[in-house]
């Protein structure tokens, strides 16, 4: 039986979330033996918001194969051009169909087709998209026909939502995985079908900070109820958080699902945009 073994880790935040990536990623890479690699990089421009071809090229380097998105995917406008001629960066799948770039690609791993889809969910999001579970339903219909090797990653902030997918999915594709809320949960495990699950993969960035953004600003703002500047945190500590799913190539359905989470308190930042 041939395997496969893929890190998928979660928002990439700013100048700190790069620094801890760019430190751990070859390391992590060796020590979970990882065939790929998948991030979610919404937040990965040094600000925080949205991500730059600069920052693409930075994920190849170190050997990302696909980088998945969400509602920050547009913040940087010089990503339009990038999304709309590569097949590395995705963005939503349920975005209106005139929107730039794709909801699904394939990269080849060890000679083998593997699919990736990105979706985003609809509860507590302020974003008008389509519906999440037939969007996937639909990508399905074509990638099935491509590879029985497919990874979900469902940006939603509603946990039910998410597990919504995975339930519905489960059995039919090798992982879901959620993101957004920043915030890593505890609950991965293989699904009755095969597909491994986790609400939500987490974040990379700064550890004492609110989903990677200084907390002073956003506390005020709660407050105040008044406009408040939010800035990425660059204080240290750092950490970073994931998963490494193990899936069997000829059946695509997972054969294990381990959580990861680094800590670092010695990372040099690059604070530069
Ligand atoms: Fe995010
Ligand atoms: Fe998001």
């Amino acid at each position: 039986m041939t395997r496969i073994r893929v890190l998928f880790l979660g928002d990439i935040v700013g100048a700190a979330g790069l620094a801890i990536f760019q430190k751990h990623i070859k390391r992590l890479r060796e020590q979970y033996r990882a065939d790929a690699i998948i991030v979610n990089g919404e937040n990965s421009a040094g600000s925080g918001r949205g991500i730059t071809p600069a920052v693409m090229r930075l994920f190849k380097e170190q050997g990302v194969n696909v980088v998945t998105s969400g509602n920050h995917i547009w913040q940087k406008p010089e990503i339009i051009n990038y999304i709309a001629q590569h097949t590395d960066l995705v963005r939503p799948i349920n975005f209106p169909a005139a929107t730039p770039g794709s909801g699904m690609t394939t990269f080849i791993c060890k000679g083998i087709e593997i699919g990736v889809i990105n979706v985003q969910g609809r509860v507590f999001m302020r974003e008008l998209l389509s519906c999440p579970f037939r969007a996937v339903e639909s990508a399905l219909t074509y990638l099935q026909h491509k590879t029985p090797i497919i990874f979900i990653d469902v940006h939603a902030e509603a946990t039910s939502e998410k597990m919504g997918v995975a339930y519905m999915f489960d059995g039919r594709v090798s992982a879901v995985v959620g993101t957004h809320t920043h915030v890593q949960t505890a609950d991965e495990r293989i699904m009755p079908g095969g597909t491994a699950y986790i609400t939500d993969l987490g974040m990379a960035g700064s550890l004492n900070s609110m989903i990677g953004m200084k907390k002073e600003p956003i506390i005020q703002n709660f407050l105040t109820q008044m406009p408040a500047r939010f800035a990425v945190d660059t204080s240290l500590p750092l950490f970073m958080t994931g998963v490494c799913i193990e899936v069997d190539t000829q059946t695509g359905k997972a054969t294990s699902i381990e959580r990861i989470r680094v800590v670092d308190d010695a990372v040099q930042i690059d604070t530069q945009e």
